[in-house]
C-alpha cells in the first residue's frame, strides 16, 4: 500500500492502457471509495455507470470534443465509469438552495472523482477525468433520467504508459497569509 502522499503526487491522468480487463473486486473496491466520499449533509448524490460494451464505448467516444486528448482512451480503456449527479438534493434543504451556489451536486461529485482516481492509482490503475464532451448527447447515448446529469466520464484501466506530470503552481503562489 503506497504513502498517501505518494498515491496523491504519484497520480497522473492515464490515456493509454493495456488490453487487460479489471477484475470485479478491483472495481469494487474503487467503487467503495465513492460510497465513503464526503458529500452535502451526507446526500450522496452520485450515479455511477460502469460501461464495458464496447459498442457504447465507442458511441460515448463520438461525444467527445475534436481533439480531446481523451479520444482514444474512450475505447482502449477496458471500462468507462460514468459519474452523474442527481439535482436538487446537494446544497438544498426542504426543497430550497441554501448558499448563493445553488447545486452542489459538482462539488460532492468532483470529490468522489478524486477518491475513485486516488483509489484506483493506489491498486495500480490508471483513469483520466474527461469533461470536455456533449454532456446532453452522452446522457442519451446512457439512458440518464430526467433530474440527473451526466458530469464526468473515466476510463479505467492498466497504464499503458506513464506520463509525466504536468508543471504545478508553487504553494506560495496560491496561498495567502490572513487576507486574499
Ligand atoms: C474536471 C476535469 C475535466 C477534464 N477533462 C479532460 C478531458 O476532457 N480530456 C483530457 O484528456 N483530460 C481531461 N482532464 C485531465 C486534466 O487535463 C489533467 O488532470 C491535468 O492536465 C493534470 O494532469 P494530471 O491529472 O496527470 O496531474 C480533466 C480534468 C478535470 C479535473
Amino acid at each position: 500500500m503506497a504513502e498517501l502522499v505518494q498515491v496523491l503526487k504519484g497520480r497522473r491522468s492515464i490515456r493509454n492502457y493495456q488490453n487487460q480487463e479489471v477484475p470485479e473486486e478491483v472495481l469494487n473496491l474503487i467503487l467503495e471509495a465513492v460510497q465513503w466520499s464526503p458529500s452535502w449533509a451526507n446526500t450522496q448524490c452520485w450515479e455511477v455507470i460502469v460501461v464495458k460494451n464496447q459498442d457504447t464505448k465507442q458511441r460515448l467516444q463520438e461525444t467527445l470534443s475534436q481533439g480531446n486528448p481523451a479520444t482514444r482512451a474512450m475505447v482502449e480503456a477496458p471500462a468507462i465509469l460514468v459519474l452523474c449527479g442527481k439535482q436538487g438534493s446537494s446544497g438544498f434543504y426542504k426543497g430550497q438552495v441554501t448558499t448563493k451556489f445553488g447545486d452542489w451536486f459538482m462539488f460532492d461529485l468532483g470529490l468522489a472523482t478524486q477518491s475513485l482516481c486516488l483509489a484506483a492509482w493506489n491498486l495500480g490503475l490508471g483513469t483520466v477525468v474527461v469533461g470536455l464532451f456533449d454532456h446532453n448527447r452522452a446522457a442519451a447515448v446512457l439512458g440518464v433520467p430526467e433530474g440527473y446529469e451526466l458530469v464526468a466520464m473515466l476510463p479505467l484501466g492498466y497504464p499503458a504508459k506513464q506520463p509525466a506530470a504536468p508543471k504545478r503552481r508553487e504553494i506560495s503562489e496560491f496561498t495567502h497569509s490572513e487576507k486574499f
